[in-house]
Order: C-alpha cells, then structure tokens, then sequence
C-alpha cells in the first residue's frame, strides 16, 4: 500500500491538491482497492455522505460501465446504480442484449455530493467539479488496470469528461464506437446518454430508445 501521509482536504488543503492518490494501493485486487476506498480524504465529499461507493462487479467482466456519482440510494446502500437510475440501466442493458449482472459498474466520483432542500431537509444531486472528478480519478484508474475491460460504456457528461478530457459533449459522440488511449492503455469506450436523462425526458419513451440504441452498438462490439 502507498502510505503517504495523508492530507486533508478543507483543513486549509487548496483544491489543486485534491487527489485520491495517497490512498490508492499499488497493489492488490478489487476487495483491497475497495477496502482501502472506504477510507479515502482525497477531497472535501467524504465528509457529508454515508460512504464510499466503489464499483461493483467481477475482476473477469469484459464490460465497465462509468457513471457520474452516487445518488442518494446508493449512497444509503453503499452499492452504484441501484436506484431509479440503476433500475432504467438495467431495463435497457437487458434490452440491447446485455446481462448487467456480467457487467463491472462504477462511477466517476466514488461519494454523494448533495445539497439540503427545506422544509425538510431532503438531499438533492449536485454535479461534482472538474476539481472532484479528478481527484477521484486514481481509483477509476485502479479498477479499469484491474478489470481491463474489452469495453467501456460512458453514461453522460461527467463521466465522459473524467475519461476523455473537459472537451467532451455527449451529444457529439454518443452510439459511436471510440478507440483512445487512457492511463497508458488502448480502449475501447462507447459514450451514451445518462440514465438519469432519460427519467428526466418529456418523452421518455423516445430516450430510452435512444440509449437502448446505444447500447446495441456496444453489444455488438462485444460480439
Ligand atoms: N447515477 C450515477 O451516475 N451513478 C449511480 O451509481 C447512480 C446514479
Ligand atoms: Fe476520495 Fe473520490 Fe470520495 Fe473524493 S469523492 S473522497 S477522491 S473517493
């Protein structure tokens, strides 16, 4: 493990600093990453959410999925993609030919980042900063090295900007099969909409098509 000594971000840390790295092992399997994540300051969105939720899945899966970051139910279960949004992926994985359950899944930003509503205090989603994204970008390093997937599918904005840089516009390069290199490694990546924006559709009908459409061109990537 890389035991650097820690710092910690919001007690006088500028967020240039902001980084997973210190506590990202340099060695080891998912359950030693995922252990050690439990434990991650590398920026401020540790402090107010339940837990860190890393990704899920086999070391083995030929498919990696990216989202954006935890919502309020995977934050409260600890696991990704398990809410209204994980429930819409699934529908629409299982639609294009493809088995979630042989997929590795995981977000870009590993902690719930939310504000409070009044009157009663209700957590809403607040997209994470360019400064979180990649801070927490040694761990999505981590799993891809681990599980080296033959495909990775990026659902929407942020997790497209996490791995193909700030330029990225979901609208420009959706359904299209990519080829790029990443951390040193040629990849395969397949950029789709995020589920989240099909729940938020006026014609949600349509949305789903079109993500299910998408992942068709992923299933057919992988053969
Ligand atoms: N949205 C995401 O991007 N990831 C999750 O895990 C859940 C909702
Ligand atoms: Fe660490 Fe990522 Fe959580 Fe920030 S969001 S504390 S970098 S796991």
């Amino acid at each position: 493990m890389a035991v650097t000594k820690p710092r910690t971000p919001g007690d006088g840390t500028p967020e240039d600093a902001y980084t997973a790295e210190p506590f990202v092992p340099d060695h080891g399997g998912l359950p030693t990453l995922r252990e050690a994540a439990a434990n991650c300051r590398g920026c401020p969105l540790h402090r107010d959410a339940t837990q860190t939720v890393f990704g899920q899945g086999a070391a083995s899966a030929r498919l990696l999925l990216v989202g954006e970051q935890p919502g309020d139910q995977e934050d409260r279960q600890g696991k990704p993609f398990v809410g209204p949004a994980g429930k819409l992926l699934d529908r629409a994985l299982a639609e294009a030919g493809l088995d979630p359950a042989e997929a590795y899944v995981t977000n870009a930003v590993k902690h719930f980042k939310f504000t409070r509503a009044e009157p009663r205090g209700r957590r809403i989603h607040k997209a994470p900063s360019l400064r979180e994204m990649s801070a927490c970008g040694p761990w999505l390093a981590a799993e891809l090295a681990i599980v080296r997937p033959e495909l990775i599918v990026v659902l929407g904005a942020t997790a497209g900007k996490a791995l193909l840089g700030s330029s990225f516009r979901v609208g420009e390069v959706r359904g299209t099969l990519l080829e790029r290199e990443i951390h040193g490694r040629a990849e395969r990546l397949l950029p789709t909409v995020h589920p989240s924006s099909v729940l938020r559709s006026d014609d949600r009908e349509s949305a789903l098509r079109g993500l299910v459409a998408d992942l068709e061109v992923a299933a057919r990537a992988l053969g």
